[in-house]
Formats: structure tokens, C-alpha cells, sequence
């Protein structure tokens, strides 16, 4: 029975392990490392640029304005952009989930399929900021700003 317990709980280990690898806290852990080798705002924002989903639907634009890819405006359709879904979230957030309507629901969804939720936390009442999501407000390293460092540092270097 004992050994039992220890083959479930090394399986649970390295089950725990192999998911690690894009977890929040390992997110975290790369943007630490990546600040302490003295990574410029630019490169940072890069990363997260070309980590967290954004690249999905943005090409990397210029003068400090994010472009799109085909992908993106196609996943774009009914999707109405990073500023008027963050917007809504912020209604839908105050809403009891059995009172939202189907098309709420499904905003509230894809928000989260499109890796917001790695940053954005919607608890009941308000969107706030995961642990992930502090952190890089806390650097200035939020889409906004990450659209410029990246949109801007392209034009430059032409
Ligand atoms: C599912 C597709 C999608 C993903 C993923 C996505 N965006 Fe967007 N984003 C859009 C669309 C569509 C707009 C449309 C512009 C609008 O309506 O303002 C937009 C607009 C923006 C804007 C405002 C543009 C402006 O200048 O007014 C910023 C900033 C932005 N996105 C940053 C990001 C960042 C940073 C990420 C990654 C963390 C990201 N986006 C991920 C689709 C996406
Ligand atoms: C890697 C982390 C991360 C991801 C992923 C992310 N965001 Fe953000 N976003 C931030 C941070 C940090 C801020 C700055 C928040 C602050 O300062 O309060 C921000 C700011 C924004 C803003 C500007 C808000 C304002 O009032 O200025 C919008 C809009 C936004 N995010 C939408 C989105 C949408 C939509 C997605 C998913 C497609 C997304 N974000 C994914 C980290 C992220």
C-alpha cells in the first residue's frame, strides 16, 4: 500500500514537473533571470511579445503600432481587440456567471483561450492582475507598453 502511494505520488511529481515548463511561476522565473542578466525593456517585451500569445494575431507593426497577422484577423472576427475585450470583461467580471449571456459567456471564454488570463485574473467583481501580471505592471511592461517597446524598436532598426 505504501509503495503504492509512492508510485502515485512520484507520478503526480512528474506529471507536476513536465507541465512546469508554462506555468505562471516559471514565466516568472525566466522574466527574473531575464532582468537580472540585464535584458534591455525592449528585449523584454520581445519576449513576452513572442511567449505570450500576442504574436498569434500581431505582427510586429510599426511606430509604436502593433500589425496584424491573416491568422489574427481572421481569430479577430467577433472579437473586438485587446482594449474594448479587456473593457467588457470588466462588465461581464461583475456579473454572476449563471446571469451572463451566451455571448458574454463566449467572450469570457476566448478571453481566456487567448492566454489573457495568464496576466488578466477575473475574480468576481473586477479583472486584476495575476502574480504574472503585477509583476510586469509593476516594470511597465503591460500590452500597451509592449506594443510600443516592440512596434517602435522595428521601425528603428530599418
Ligand atoms: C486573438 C487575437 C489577439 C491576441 C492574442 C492579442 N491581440 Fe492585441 N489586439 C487584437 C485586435 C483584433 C486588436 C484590434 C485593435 C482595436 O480594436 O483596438 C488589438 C489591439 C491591441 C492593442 C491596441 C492597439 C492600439 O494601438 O490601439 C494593443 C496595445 C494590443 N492589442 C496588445 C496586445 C498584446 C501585448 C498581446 C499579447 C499579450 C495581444 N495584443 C494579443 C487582437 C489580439
Ligand atoms: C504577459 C502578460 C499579459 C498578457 C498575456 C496579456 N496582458 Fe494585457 N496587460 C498586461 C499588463 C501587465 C497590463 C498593465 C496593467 C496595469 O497597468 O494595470 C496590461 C494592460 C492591458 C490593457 C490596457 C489597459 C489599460 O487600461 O491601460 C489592455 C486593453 C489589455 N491589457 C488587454 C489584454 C488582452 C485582451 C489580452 C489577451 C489577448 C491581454 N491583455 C493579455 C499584461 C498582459
Amino acid at each position: 500500500m505504501k509503495s503504492l502511494c509512492l508510485i502515485l505520488l512520484s507520478g503526480a511529481c512528474a506529471w507536476a514537473q513536465a507541465s512546469s515548463s508554462s506555468s505562471p511561476a516559471a514565466a516568472l522565473e525566466e522574466l527574473d533571470k531575464m532582468i537580472a542578466d540585464g535584458k534591455s525593456p525592449r528585449e523584454l517585451a520581445q519576449h513576452l511579445f513572442d511567449t505570450q500569445g500576442c504574436k498569434g494575431c500581431h505582427t510586429i507593426g510599426q511606430g509604436g503600432k502593433l500589425g496584424f497577422t491573416k491568422q489574427g484577423e481572421e481569430k479577430a472576427q467577433g472579437f473586438e481587440g485587446c482594449i474594448s475585450t479587456l473593457k467588457a470583461m470588466s462588465v461581464i467580471a461583475k456579473m454572476p456567471e449563471n446571469q451572463r449571456s451566451a455571448t458574454q459567456r463566449r467572450r469570457a471564454q476566448r478571453f481566456e483561450e487567448f492566454g489573457c488570463t495568464a496576466c488578466h485574473k477575473i475574480t468576481p467583481g473586477k479583472v486584476g492582475l495575476t502574480e504574472v501580471g503585477a509583476k510586469l505592471a509593476h516594470l511597465h511592461l503591460g500590452c500597451v507598453e509592449v506594443e510600443k517597446l516592440v512596434a517602435s524598436g522595428s521601425a528603428s532598426q530599418r
